[in-house]
């Protein structure tokens, strides 16, 4: 927790260098100097032309004159370039805006910073940074087995984070919610070879084999079809025990149902569970439901609250970021109806956006009090690498931890066989976070 405090605290320095030459749009001061220098000229010219209307019979001067001009003409600016049609996110206007270096660019987010959920006793996961490092080694050639090659799932990031956090906590029996052609199921069996698997999905995966390849476990209940039930009014107790599952805090419940997280976190401690992760943890403004980290953007969290006034740092922080980073949410994006920022626009979405329910503030802040009191442990997984690495351009990775392999780091990149992965591989990132949850204390009577 404490290296979270610190990032947070670091991820609010003033913009440094480089995000201050990507603001100007010019790459920094050599090209404000070249003005300056070329109206010091101007200024000069001027004041000869004046001179020689004073003395306008004399020869001399006017050759002079016509020597100064020469001398301004040769100092005059170049005609500007023909204007080009490139994506902003194009790398070679990205890199133009950032001066063809993106190193360091996680720590340009100036006033916003990374917002994270306050856990109840300060208490953090157990696995380190060489853990997960160690983690990808080992991953990358099973994940080059995938059995479904597509993109239509959850990025290489996310199945990383997956496979590691179910092999790490070792649970009786994992339970997932949305598993469309079966690629998540499949990580959690590379994760826990011999473990059984019930698997929540309104159509089975082998339905969508017109769609390319599905992966269909044998160890694994489907609750599918005719067979399905929402995860929220399954009779747990009976499931459990039909499993032989005394023990709840042995299950680990994996969402990636795009439903809104704090329906499923009240759902899942009513029935007893403790283990929870997250698929996509949208930002705030971002998202098809309301989210952990949407609920804890908080202005007493470091990172969280924000301003929808347009004349103001962070809107200009987010106008430049969103010039760089697809995802990023610029300050009209951000801002509903009477400045609701939070949620997405004041809105509570659910359903893949289906529902959409407006949300007060103070229900909000209420919503972030209440999973603060359930909270044993709130662990977002980094980013694998740092963008100059993947060449990611979808997230920003200023508004992210910091990723398991730092910018600059391409040894220790390609040692880890991430050089062989397809860019587009590293682009769906969206916080994927573990939560471990017990009762709220009792209060009053
Ligand atoms: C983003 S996809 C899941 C992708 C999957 N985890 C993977 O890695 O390939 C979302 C899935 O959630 C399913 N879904 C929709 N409503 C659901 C619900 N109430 N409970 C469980 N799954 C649901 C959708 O049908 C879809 O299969």
């Amino acid at each position: 927790m404490d290296r979270k405090l610190e990032r947070a605290l670091s991820s609010r320095r003033s913009p440094s260098h480089a995000a201050r030459a990507s603001e100007s749009g010019d790459g920094g001061g050599d090209d404000d100097s070249k003005n300056r220098k070329h109206g010091a000229v101007a200024g000069r010219f001027a004041n000869l032309v004046r001179v020689a209307r004073t003395y306008s019979g004399n020869l001399l001067l006017l050759f002079a004159l016509l020597l100064a001009g020469a001398f301004f003409l040769s100092w005059a600016p170049l005609p500007p370039p023909a204007v080009v049609c490139v994506s902003p996110y194009h790398s070679a206007a990205r890199n133009a805006l950032v001066g063809a270096d993106l190193v360091g660019l996680a720590s340009d987010f100036g006033v916003l910073g990374v917002p994270w959920c306050r856990a109840k006793h300060d208490r953090t996961v157990e696995w380190t940074p060489k853990d997960l490092l160690n983690g990808l080694q080992e991953f990358v050639p099973i994940y080059e087995t995938r059995p479904i090659q597509d993109s239509n799932h959850i990025g290489f990031d996310h199945s990383f984070g997956l496979w590691f956090m179910a092999r790490w906590l070792k649970p009786d029996l994992m339970i997932e919610s949305g598993a469309y052609r079966g690629y998540s199921t499949w990580i959690l069996r590379q994760a826990m070879p011999a473990t059984r698997i019930i698997s929540i999905v309104p159509v089975h995966p082998d339905k969508h084999l017109n769609e390319g390849p599905s992966y269909v476990d044998e160890n694994c209940t489907y609750f599918s079809g005719s067979d399905f039930v929402d995860f929220g009014s399954v009779d747990w107790n009976n499931v459990m025990s039909k499993h032989g599952i005394s023990d709840f805090s042995r299950v680990l419940l994996f969402f990636d149902d795009h439903q809104n997280q704090l329906k499923r976190l009240k759902q899942a401690l009513s029935a007893g569970f403790q283990h929870l992760i997250f698929e996509d943890n949208y930002d705030t403004g971002t998202g098809d439901h309301y989210t952990l980290r949407q609920i804890c953007d908080q202005y007493y969290i470091r990172g969280g609250g924000h301003s929808c006034f347009r004349d103001s740092d962070e809107a200009r922080t987010r106008a430049k970021r969103k010039m760089l980073w697809e995802k990023a949410v610029d300050t009209p994006e951000l801002c509903g109806k009477e400045g609701a920022w939070w949620g997405v626009q004041g809105y509570m979405r659910d359903n893949f956006n289906s529902s959409n329910k407006a949300v007060s503030y103070k229900q909000h802040f209420q919503n972030s009090r209440f999973v603060e009191s359930v909270l044993d442990i709130y662990w977002e997984l980094p980013p694998v690498a740092g963008p100059s690495l993947t060449h990611q351009i979808r997230y920003d990775p200023a508004r992210t931890q910091e990723p398991i392999v730092e910018d600059g780091k391409f040894h220790l990149f390609k040692k880890l066989g991430l050089a062989r992965l397809e860019a587009s591989l590293f682009n769906q990132y969206t916080q994927m976070v573990y939560i471990k949850v017990s009762a709220p204390p009792l209060t009053g009577t």
